[in-house]
C-alpha cells in the first residue's frame, strides 16, 4: 500500500476529505504522516483525532529556505512516502527539495491553471470577470503552479459571488479531485510524459480530465 505523506500550513480541510476517503475505504493508502510548517494549523489538530503522526517544521526557526527545505526533507523522508501531498501548504519550495520528489510531489491549487497562479486566486478572479473558475491538482515542478495538470474540476462563477461564495464552491470541488488524483497515484496509474499527465497511458486531456485542452492547443 502507498504511503502517503501530507503537508499543510492551516484549516486542514483537503486534509480531512482524505481522511475521509481513506476512512470510507475509496483511497486505498496508508496517511505516514502529516507535516505542517505552521505551528498553529487547525489541520494538526484533524490529523490527531484520526490517529496520523503529526510534526511540525516551522519554517520561522531557519535562517534561509534551503536550510528549513533540508529540514522538511529529512523529515519527510523518514516516513518513506511513496507520494508527498501538499493540501494547502502555503510555502514556496526549493529546487532541491522539488527534485527530491519528482514525479512523487502533488499540489492542490484553487484555480483552473495556467489561469491563476499563485495567490489570492478567487478574488482575481471575480476582478477578472471570468464566467468559470475552479481548482487543479498538479505535480510540482520548480515552476511555481506550473506543473503537469493531473485533473481539474470548473465551477460556474456567479454574478453574485463573494470570494467567500466562490471559495467555497471551489473548495468542494478540491476535496472531490484530490483523493482522486491521489487515488490514480497509489494505483499507478498515473505517468508524466513529454510535460503531459498520462491516466491509464492516455493524456488526461484527452479524457475529459483538463479544462483547457492544452494539448489540443486551445490555449
Ligand atoms: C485550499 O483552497 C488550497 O487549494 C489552497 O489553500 C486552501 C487550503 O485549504 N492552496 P485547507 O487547509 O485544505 O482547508
Amino acid at each position: 500500500m502507498s504511503a502517503v505523506v501530507i503537508l499543510i500550513s492551516g484549516r486542514g480541510s483537503n486534509l480531512q476529505a482524505i481522511l475521509k476517503a481513506v476512512e470510507r475505504g475509496e483511497l486505498d493508502v496508508r496517511i505516514a504522516a502529516v507535516i505542517s510548517n505552521n505551528p498553529s494549523a487547525p489541520g494538526l489538530a484533524i490529523a490527531a483525532r484520526a490517529g496520523v503522526t503529526t510534526q511540525v517544521i516551522d519554517h520561522r526557526l531557519y535562517a534561509a529556505r534551503e536550510l528549513f527545505d533540508r529540514a522538511l526533507i529529512q523529515a519527510i523522508d523518514a516516513h518513506r512516502p511513496d507520494l508527498v501531498v501538499l493540501a494547502g501548504f502555503m510555502r514556496i519550495l526549493g529546487t532541491e527539495l522539488i527534485e527530491h520528489y519528482r514525479g512523487r510531489l502533488m499540489n492542490i491549487h484553487p484555480s483552473l491553471l495556467p489561469e491563476f497562479k499563485g495567490l489570492n486566486t478567487h478574488a482575481r478572479a471575480l476582478a477578472a470577470g471570468v464566467t468559470r473558475h475552479g481548482a487543479s491538482v498538479h505535480f510540482v515542478t520548480p515552476e511555481v503552479d506550473g506543473g503537469p495538470i493531473i485533473v481539474q474540476a470548473p465551477v460556474a462563477v456567479h454574478t453574485k459571488d463573494s470570494v467567500e461564495t466562490l471559495a467555497a464552491r471551489v473548495l468542494e470541488q478540491e476535496h472531490r479531485i484530490l483523493p482522486q488524483a491521489i487515488a490514480w497515484f497509489a494505483a499507478d496509474r498515473l505517468r508524466i510524459d513529454a510535460g503531459q499527465v498520462l491516466l491509464d497511458d492516455r493524456p488526461v486531456a484527452e479524457q475529459g480530465l483538463l479544462v483547457h485542452d492544452r494539448a489540443a492547443g486551445s490555449r
